[in-house]
C-alpha cells in the first residue's frame, strides 16, 4: 500500500524518483507525486492517476534539483485527489512529507494545529502529520539546523499513533531526508555516492544492490555523503548492510503484456528455484536450512496453526489437507485478520506458521505479533528477503521467486503450494512416512517444474476458451479436498483482475446452496482429478448439467469424463496428489488472465487493489 522513494546524491532527483514509483506503482496508484528541494524551496508536482501521467503532465525543469521524494498512493484517508496526492507540504512551506500507513489520531492533532494557525489544503492524516512536524520544528528554533529537522521529526513521531513509512524534506536543510517506519516497510539504499529510500527493493535495483532494511522505531538521517540511524529515543543503531540478490530484469516485463502473464509463465523456473538445495541427500525427505527447530523439538509438536491472508490462506488450506494426509499432525488455518481478534484456546505444543509473499501484509504481521506474544515460536513462509515477517518470525522458508509484480499473485501462490508440499514430506518422513513412499514423493516434487511447463501448454487453446466466456457476469469454481482451496483461487484470480463475480465452493457443498445460481448464464470450473473422487465430482458435474449449466473441466489426462458432459476440457498431467495442486492451479491463472485481456482491463493493477496490504 502506497509507495515511497527518495533520492539523494548528484543526479537528476526527479528522474531517478519517477522511475522507481514506476516500478513501485504495484503498491497503489491512485494518485502519484515528487517533490524536490531546490533553492531553499520545493519543486513539487502531484496529480490523480498513474505515474504514467505524471511524467507526461510534468516538464522536467520544473522538478530540478538533487534530493527529493516521491509517492504513489493507495488512499486511505480521502478520495483520489490531486489535492489528497503526497508529497504534501506543510502550511508554513517548510516540511514536505511522504506517508504510508495511517496516523489513527489525525483527528485530534487536527483540530490542535487549527488552534495554532495551521491550514489544510486536503483530506489526508498525512497532511496533518506533516503541519505537526512543521509545528515542532517551529519550536526548535535554537538548535542547528540538522539536529532541529531530525529532533522535530522525533518528537512528532512520539506524538502520532498507527503506522508510517515516511520521508521528509526541510527548505533549511536543501541536503538532507530523514525518514522513519513503524509498520510499513521502508528500506535504505546505499549507492555509489548516492543514497536511496523505498518501500521495497525493486525501486532501487537498478542503482544498488546494497540495502539497509530498517526496523520498527527506526529513523535514518541522510545527507549526501552519509547517512546515521537512531531510534524514537535517539539511541544510535549500528547499520546492517545487505546485499540483494534480486536482478534488475526480474522487475522488468521482458517482452511480456503484463507482469502476470510473465510471473505465470515463469513459473516453471520459480519452481526450481524454490526446491533448489532443499533435498536431503539420501532423496527422501526435504530439508529446510532456516527453520531454526531441531527435528527433535519439530517431532514434539502436536498441532501447526498457519496464518495468512488471500491466496497466501489458500495455500495454508492445501497445506492443511497435506500435512494432515502425509503427516498426520492436526492443522489449523486461520485468516490473519481474524486470530488477532479471536482470542482462540491455543494447545501448550502448538507451532505456528505465517505465510506471506510480500513479508509486509499488516494483519499476518500482527498476528505474528499476537502468536508471539503469547509465547508461541512462530515460522513464516515468505518471498521478500528482509521483510518484516521475515525478520520477526523465529525461522522460516524463503520462497525465492524473485519479485512478483502483478498485483493478482501467481508464481508466488505456487510456490508457497510446494513449500506446504515439502514440509508435508519432511514433517511426514519425522513420523510415518516410509523411505520408499518418501522416494517417490521427492520424486515427484522434482517433476512439478516439468509438470508446469506442459500445463503451459495448454495456454493458445485456454485463451480461446476465455474469449467465449469473458462475457459471462458469474462463475462458480468446484473441487474436493486439496482442489477446493484451487477452486477459492480461482475464484479469487477471476474477481480480482476481470471484476467478475466468482465464488469457490468444495464440489458437493454446491448443492446445499450455489447451485440456486445456476442456469445457461452462470458456466462452473470443476477441477476433476482421477481416482477416488473422480465419480463423486461427476455426480456433481451431472446435477450442474442437468439445470442446463456450462461447464469447464480442469480434468487429469485419464479422466474418462462422460461425452458432453464438460462444455469445454482442459487436460492437466496426472500426478502424485501433493504436487496436483500446483498443476490445476495453472489452467484457471491463464483462464482468469485472458478473460481479463478480453475485457481489456488494466491486469496488473485493478481496480481498488494494491500488491501489499500494509494498512488494517
Ligand atoms: O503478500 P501476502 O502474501 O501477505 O499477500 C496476501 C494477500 O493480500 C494476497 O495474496 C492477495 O490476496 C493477492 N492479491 C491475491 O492475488
Amino acid at each position: 500500500m502506497c509507495g515511497i522513494v527518495g533520492y539523494i546524491g548528484k543526479q537528476k532527483a526527479s528522474a531517478i524518483i519517477l522511475e522507481g514509483l514506476k516500478r513501485l506503482e504495484y503498491r497503489g496508484y491512485d494518485s502519484a507525486g515528487v517533490a524536490v528541494l531546490r533553492d531553499g524551496h520545493f519543486d513539487l508536482a502531484k496529480k490523480a492517476g498513474r505515474v504514467e501521467g505524471l511524467i507526461k503532465g510534468t516538464p522536467a525543469q520544473k522538478i530540478a534539483g538533487t534530493t527529493g521524494i516521491g509517492h504513489t498512493r493507495w488512499a486511505t484517508h480521502g478520495g483520489v485527489t490531486d489535492a489528497n496526492a503526497h508529497p504534501h507540504i506543510s502550511s508554513d512551506g517548510r516540511i514536505a512529507l511522504i506517508h504510508n500507513g495511517v496516523i489513527e489520531n489525525y483527528a485530534s492533532i487536527k483540530k490542535f494545529l487549527l488552534t495554532k494557525g495551521f491550514t489544510f489544503l486536503s483530506e489526508t492524516d498525512t497532511e496533518v502529520l506533516c503541519n505537526l512536524l512543521a509545528y515542532h520544528y517551529q519550536k526548535e528554533p535554537a538548535a542547528p539546523e540538522a539536529s532541529r529537522f531530525l529532533e522535530s521529526v522525533r518528537k512528532t513521531l512520539r506524538h502520532v499513533e498507527g503506522t508510517y513509512g515516511i520521508a521528509v524534506l526541510c527548505t533549511d536543510c536543501p541536503a538532507e531526508i530523514v525518514a522513519a517506519r513503524k509498520g510499513s516497510p521502508l528500506i535504505l539504499g546505499v549507492g555509489d555516492g548516492e543514497y536511496m529510500l523505498a518501500s521495497d527493493v525493486s525501486a532501487i535495483i537498478s542503482r544498488t544492490q546494497n540495502v539497509v532494511y530498517l526496523k520498527d522505531g527506526e529513523i535514518v538521517h541522510i545527507t549526501a555523503t552519509n547517512f546515521s540511524i537512531t531510534t524514537l529515543d535517539a539511541e544510535d543503531v549500528s547499520p546492517v548492510v545487505d546485499t540483494i540478490t534480486w536482478k534488475v530484469e526480474d522487475a522488468d516485463l521482458n517482452g511480456y503484456a503484463h507482469f502476470m502473464e510473465k510471473e505465470i509463465f515463469e513459473q516453471p523456473a520459480a519452481l526450481e528455484n524454490t526446491m533448489r538445495g532443499r533435498f536431503a541427500e539420501d532423496g527422501s525427505t526435504a530439508q529446510f536450512g532456516g527453520l531454526n527447530i531441531s527435528a527433535v523439538d519439530l517431532r514434539q509438536v502436536d498441532r501447526f496453526h498457519f496464518l495468512a491472508c488471500g491466496s497466501a490462506w489458500h495455500a495454508c488450506l492445501v497445506a492443511e489437507h497435506l500435512i494432515e494426509r502425509f503427516a498426520r499432525v492436526p492443522v489449523e488455518v486461520d485468516y490473519a485478520s481474524e486470530f488477532r481478534y479471536r482470542n482462540m484456546p491455543l494447545g501448550s505444543s502448538t507451532l505456528f506458521f505465517t505465510v506471506s509473499q510480500s513479508g509486509e501484509t499488516i494483519d499476518t504481521l500482527a498476528a505474528l505479533r499476537e502468536a508471539k506474544r503469547k509465547g508461541y515460536k512462530v515460522l513464516a513462509i515468505a518471498n521478500v528477503v528482509g521483510s518484516t515477517i521475515a525478520r520477526e518470525a523465529d525461522g522460516g522458508v524463503y520462497q525465492h521467486v524473485g519479485p512478483e509484480i502483478g498485483v493478482a499473485s501467481t508464481k508466488a501462490f505456487t510456490s508457497q503450494l510446494l513449500v506446504g508440499a515439502m514440509l508435508a514430506l519432511y514433517l511426514g518422513r519425522m513420523r510415518d512416512m516410509s523411505f520408499s513412499d518418501g522416494v517417490e514423493y521427492v520424486k515427484a516434487l522434482k517433476g512439478v517444474p516439468d509438470l508446469v511447463r506442459r500445463t503451459l501448454e495448454t495456454a493458445p487453446k485456454i485463451k480461446e476458451i476465455a474469449r467465449r466466456y469473458a462475457h459471462y457476469h458469474d462463475f462458480l469454481f468446484l473441487g474436493r479436498l486439496s482442489l477446493f482451496p484451487v477452486a477459492l483461487e480461482g475464484a479469487l484470480k477471476l474477481k480480482e483482475i476481470s471484476y467478475i463475480h466468482a465464488e469457490g465452493y468444495p464440489a458437493a457443498e454446491m448443492k446445499h446452496g450455489p447451485i440456486a445460481l445456476i442456469s445457461e448464464s452462470c458456466p462452473s470450473v470443476f477441477f476433476v482429478p482421477s481416482g477416488e473422487m473422480f465419480n463423486k465430482v461427476v455426480s456433481s458435474m451431472q446435477e450442474i448439467k442437468a439445470r442446463k449449466g456450462r461447464i469447464i473441466a480442469v480434468a487429469t489426462e485419464n479422466c474418462d469424463l462422460p461425452a458432453g458432459l464438460a462444455d469445454e476440457v482442459i487436460r492437466i498431467p496426472e500426478c502424485h496428489e501433493a504436487v496436483l495442486p500446483i498443476v490445476a492451479t495453472v489452467p484457471v491463472q491463464l483462464l482468469s488472465y485472458y478473460i481479463a485481456e478480453e475485457l481489456k482491463r488494466d491486469v496488473d493493477k485493478p481496480r481498488n487493489l494494491a500488491k501489499s496490504v500494509t494498512v488494517e
